[in-house]
């Protein structure tokens, strides 16, 4: 659907103005002071700067490497997210080292390069992990303004539930007590069913409701078991952060600038001996530097990959490490880029007797005008969504032999460690002409550990990205498991004369654990889920980059506040979480600053 997509675009871009505060061009910058700085103008940067912005007498610019977010069709259709990744204008074009437990693959590893970041490119599903997870946090942290209950009020202030855009009745599809109805980024329901698979997923869970027992709304803290699908869409649109965030009543603000192709390479001190960071350095060319100055804070959310390259860039992460790069290290902290946590996915197909699937529309060029047409008129029809219409959520069972090697690397009880987001239509790519159904299962407890480091002492230079994933046995062994407890799941009564069964290559690989071990190294991606390369730790605890308060140690007027601080993957697709860790990043800062 490349071709057909980028004629759209060409159609759509030429009518589209430009809001008055995101300038293009560093000469058209008002002023070089800010109270505010924040690097990035991602998922979590837009909530900072938003939330900074409440406040008139406080003047906040975002500084933002990658391309404006405006009429880039790919990225307001919902079901068009593939035609972001992962090598287009809107992403960085980031790749792995090889990975060791991937048969030596080097992986695509794609970023939002675009007002909004990841969340203008990302999945758009909305998990927020369990009760234990944000507990962990707290714990580790020593600050129970991270555990689940205080963060509730964050995720209620980032979500505003919205109507699927079919209207169809909600009650009994997810928990509206849970969820937040006044904040600011839309999430919902799906907006088109697909009757034949979504009624005989509820089937399954009534016909074996002991192994996948039915779960009203994952999103309570205990997401344990089979849910409707929720995701950052509000009326048949995706919903980024530049979206809400950046939405027309908030850019609008004479307080809120925003410059776009703005790469920042460093921060760097007010004074050559003082640890007092003021001034950010970028460039749009990756030639000439310019110097803005923060004079109350600068706020570092450019991601868990190139937060930690700034950081490096800068002088602050392992002592060792920077010298031998030649830069001068202000800060020795070791953690940095360290214990990056990612998240493998690994897509899975089944050949579906069926005729509504997404295949319908994905291979037939005909079909798809229609269906986009409707779209286009209505925000109707099966381009609302995203790519999945329930997830089940699981834990391993207790007496599984890698418990006897590996001790439970979960966040506690109520947490799973496998992911099968199913979906009615093939996923990474339909293995051939016909209709499929799939299952994309995940490892959301991960033991592998990975790292970001320099590749070069030029700032502009990408940074070397290893995830290590299936690095533990844990991770593999949770994969395998993953794939055969979804072929129990089809093989419940309700599948019977659905599924026809396993395409390939997957019906190869499930002759055996060997093959299967052999498929899931093969065929696994990154679900684009790193966390943990700037980790929040106890003020006291001897690792870590920043404190439970995001200011990074050793250093005054620097924090951090986006996916890297997040310690632990969280068992989720992890954009809600750094939403809420934003929300409350932001309430931290205003805080220190009445
Ligand atoms: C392809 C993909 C699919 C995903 N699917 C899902 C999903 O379905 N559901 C879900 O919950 N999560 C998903 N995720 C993960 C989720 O989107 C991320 O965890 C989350 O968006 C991270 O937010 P962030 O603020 O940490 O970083 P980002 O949103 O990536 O923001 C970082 C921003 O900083 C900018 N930046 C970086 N370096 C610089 C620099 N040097 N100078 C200036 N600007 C800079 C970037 O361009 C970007 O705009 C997905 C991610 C990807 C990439
Ligand atoms: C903004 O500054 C003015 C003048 O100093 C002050 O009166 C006002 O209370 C401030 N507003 C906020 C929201 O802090
Ligand atoms: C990524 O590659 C695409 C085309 O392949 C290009 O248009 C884009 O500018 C690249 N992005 C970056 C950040 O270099
Ligand atoms: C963190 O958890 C450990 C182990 O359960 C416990 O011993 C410790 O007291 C907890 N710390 C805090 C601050 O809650
Ligand atoms: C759904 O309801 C809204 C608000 O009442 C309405 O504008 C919209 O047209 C309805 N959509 C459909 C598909 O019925
Ligand atoms: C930025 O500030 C530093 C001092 O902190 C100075 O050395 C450098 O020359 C400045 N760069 C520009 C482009 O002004
Ligand atoms: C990585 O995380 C573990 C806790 O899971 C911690 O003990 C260790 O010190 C961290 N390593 C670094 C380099 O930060
Ligand atoms: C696509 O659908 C149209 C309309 O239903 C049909 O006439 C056509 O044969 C289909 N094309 C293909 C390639 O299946
Ligand atoms: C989409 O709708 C706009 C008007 O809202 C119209 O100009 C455009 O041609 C439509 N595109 C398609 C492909 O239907
Ligand atoms: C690291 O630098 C080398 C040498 O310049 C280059 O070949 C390689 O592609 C770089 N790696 C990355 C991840 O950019
Ligand atoms: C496909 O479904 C039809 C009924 O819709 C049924 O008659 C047929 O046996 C099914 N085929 C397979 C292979 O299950
Ligand atoms: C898996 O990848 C390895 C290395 O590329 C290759 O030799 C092997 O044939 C592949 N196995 C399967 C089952 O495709």
């Amino acid at each position: 659907m490349t071709s057909t997509w980028f004629t759209i675009l060409l159609l759509a871009l030429g009518s589209l103005a430009r809001a008055a505060q995101i300038y293009e061009d560093v000469s058209e910058l008002p002023t070089f002071t800010f109270d505010f700085v924040v690097v990035g103008g991602g998922t979590a940067g837009n909530v900072v700067a938003n939330r900074l912005t409440e406040n008139p007498n406080f003047s906040v610019l975002v500084v933002e490497a990658g391309v404006s977010n405006a009429g880039v069709i790919p990225s307001i259709v919902p079901a068009l997210v593939s035609e972001l990744l992962p090598r287009t204008p809107y992403t960085w074009n980031f790749t792995t080292t090889p990975q060791a437990g991937m048969n030596n693959r080097v992986l695509d590893y794609p970023r939002g390069f675009i007002l909004g970041g990841s969340s203008s490119v990302n999945g758009m599903f909305y998990t927020r992990g369990s009760r234990d997870n944000f507990d962990r946090y707290a714990n580790v942290t020593e600050d129970p303004g991270w555990g689940w209950d205080n963060m509730l009020p964050y995720f209620f202030k980032n979500e505003k539930w919205a109507a699927p855009s079919d209207n169809h009745s909600e009650i009994g599809q997810y928990d509206p007590a849970v969820h937040g109805h006044s904040g600011i980024n839309s999430v919902s329901l799906n907006g088109y069913a697909w009757p034949d698979s979504d009624a005989r997923i509820i089937q399954t869970t009534k016909d074996l409701p002991d192994k996948f027992p039915f779960v009203l709304d994952m999103n309570g803290g205990v997401p344990l078991g089979v849910g409707w699908f929720q995701s950052t869409i509000g009326h048949g649109e995706r919903s980024s952060s530049a979206t809400s965030y950046l939405g027309p009543q908030y850019i609008s603000r004479p307080n809120l600038h925003v410059l776009l192709h703005a790469q920042v390479s460093r921060v760097l001190q007010a004074t050559e001996n003082s640890l007092h960071f003021n001034k950010v350095e970028f460039s749009q060319n990756k030639k000439t530097l310019y110097n803005i100055t923060a004079s109350k804070e600068i706020v570092i959310s450019a991601g868990s990959v190139n937060t930690p390259h700034i950081l490096l860039n800068s002088g602050i992460g392992d002592k060792t490490t920077l010298e031998r790069f030649g830069i001068k290290p202000l800060i020795d902290l070791p953690s940095v880029g360290q214990n990056f946590s990612d998240q493998p996915v690994t897509t899975n197909n089944w050949i579906a007797n069926a005729t509504d699937t997404m295949e319908f529309y994905t291979q037939n060029t005909t079909h798809f005008n229609e269906v986009f047409a409707q779209w286009n008129n209505t925000r109707t029809g099966p381009l609302v969504d995203s790519i999945a219409t329930h997830i089940v959520w699981l834990r391993l069972d207790p007496e599984s032999p890698i418990f006897q090697k590996i001790s439970d690397p979960s966040a506690g009880p109520h947490t799973p460690h496998i992911e099968l987001a199913l979906n009615a239509g093939a996923a990474g790519g339909a293995p051939g002409i016909g209709h499929f159904f799939s299952s994309a299962t995940a490892v959301v407890a991960p033991l592998s550990k990975g790292s970001v480091t320099l590749n070069s002492s030029n700032p502009f230079d990408a940074p070397i990205i290893d995830p290590a994933i299936f690095t533990s046995d844990f991770d593999v062994f949770a994969a395998r498991t993953a794939i055969l407890k979804t072929q129990e799941f089809l093989s419940a009564p309700a599948w019977r004369g659905y599924i026809v069964g396993p395409a390939e290559p997957l019906a190869s690989a499930l002759l055996s654990d060997a093959a299967l071990d052999e498929y899931i190294r093969n065929t696994s991606i990154s679900a684009q889920h790193p966390v943990g390369s700037a980790a929040m730790t106890a003020k006291s605890a001897g690792w870590g980059v920043v404190d439970p308060d995001l200011r990074v140690k050793g250093a005054t007027g620097l924090r951090i506040v986006d996916a890297s601080v997040i310690p632990f993957a969280p068992a989720a697709h992890t954009q809600a979480p750094t939403y809420a860790v934003a929300e409350r990043g932001a309430n931290l800062i205003m805080g220190d600053w009445k």
